[in-house]
């Protein structure tokens, strides 16, 4: 069977090999409800959530940040002892998710300063008792872990071994050190490393952005899935268009100027559906990427970056949108 019409299979369940990847503060929860409407199946992570800011509550109702409408998904979370993994899986589990997922691939200073993301990578003895535990907690839910190459060392193939025996399910890896944080050429070497040596499914994670991209990086790591991170920033079809070109070998997807600025307009609305008027400063982080290439928008851009009014920055996309269906 041609690989490409493969799928992944983690824990149960079978996916299409590409995975929409945790960005924290940006594939949030209204920005994978937008993914759905170009992908409905596709595996998407949520962004990480210490296990204490789980069961103390932390963020109110939106504490577990997501919604049913963007599953299927893969809960994750950090974490720096046994503390508080029991219950965070129970409430988790409770609320509806098809996996959880431990992320000890995170550089943050605060996360490793604690002792967890990355950080655990240094300490095989704490994270075996972790993953055990979540074992133990997660006895038919599917578990996954995402790693590092190291953290100041590249353990990435030790970690990874570590992990199957654990019992994790399957395996995501950026093949960066944390000094590296999202910088530098990932080391792909070092997955096709950890692809040979163990047998659960591993996902490699780190500058795939197209299909050119995804299919080096299949060729040079022999890896089951693709994490598509920064490549989805304000491209919410990213993981349609990959799954298109995967069918066809390599065709190109046709998406219209006007889809994609139709897909920014309804991001607007769902950031202010679920922020509230805040919804409007979180989306200028987006907005630069949507106008990008659309010499109509050259001028709208600064104005729109500083308004404070929504009904202008509503009423100036949908001009833009409107723009688009009269140029055809
Ligand atoms: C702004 C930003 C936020 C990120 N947040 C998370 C996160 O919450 N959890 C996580 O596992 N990885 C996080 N990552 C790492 C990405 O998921 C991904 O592994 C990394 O960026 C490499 O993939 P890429 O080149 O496709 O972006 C983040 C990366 C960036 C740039």
């Amino acid at each position: 069977m041609n690989y490409w019409d493969g799928q992944i299979q983690i824990g149960k369940r079978k996916y299409s090999r590409f995975i929409g990847g945790p960005l924290d503060g940006i594939t949030d929860s209204p920005f994978r409800r937008l993914v759905r409407d170009f992908s409905p199946d596709n595996l998407l992570y949520t962004e990480m959530r210490h296990v204490g800011t789980i069961v103390n509550k932390v963020g109110g109702p939106k504490a577990l940040n997501f919604m049913q409408a963007e599953r299927p998904l893969n809960y994750q979370v950090a974490a720096n002892s046994t503390r508080f993994i029991a219950e965070a899986c129970e409430k988790i589990i409770a609320a509806g998710v098809d996996c959880i997922d431990l992320n000890i691939g995170c550089p943050a200073r605060n996360v490793v300063n604690s002792g967890g993301g990355s950080a655990l990578m240094s300490d095989p003895q704490l994270l075996a008792n972790i993953l055990r535990e979540f074992r133990r907690c997660l006895p038919e839910q599917t578990f996954t872990l995402k790693i590092r190459a190291g953290y100041k060392h590249k353990n990435g193939l030790d970690i990874a071994k570590l992990a199957q025996d654990c019992g994790v399910d399957a395996l995501a890896v950026h093949p960066r050190l944390q000094t590296e944080k999202f910088a530098g050429r990932p080391d792909y070497s070092l997955v096709y490393e950890i692809k040979k040596s163990i047998s659960i499914p591993v996902i490699v994670s780190g500058n795939i952005v197209n299909w050119a991209t995804a299919k080096s990086a299949y060729e040079q790591t022999g890896a089951d899935g693709f994490l598509i991170g920064r490549g989805i920033w304000a491209k919410p079809w990213k993981l349609a268009e990959l799954d298109f070109n995967a069918k066809t070998m390599g065709q190109v997807y046709p998406i219209s100027q006007e889809i994609m600025l139709k897909a920014a307009y309804k991001h607007l609305e769902l950031m202010l559906d679920y922020h509230g008027k805040t919804g409007m400063y979180c989306f200028r982080k987006h907005l630069p990427f949507y106008l990008r290439g659309f010499t109509e928008a050259q001028n709208l851009r600064k104005e729109l970056m500083t308004t404070e009014s929504v009904d202008y920055m509503l009423s100036s996309l949908s001009q833009l949108v409107a723009c688009q269906q009269a140029s055809l």
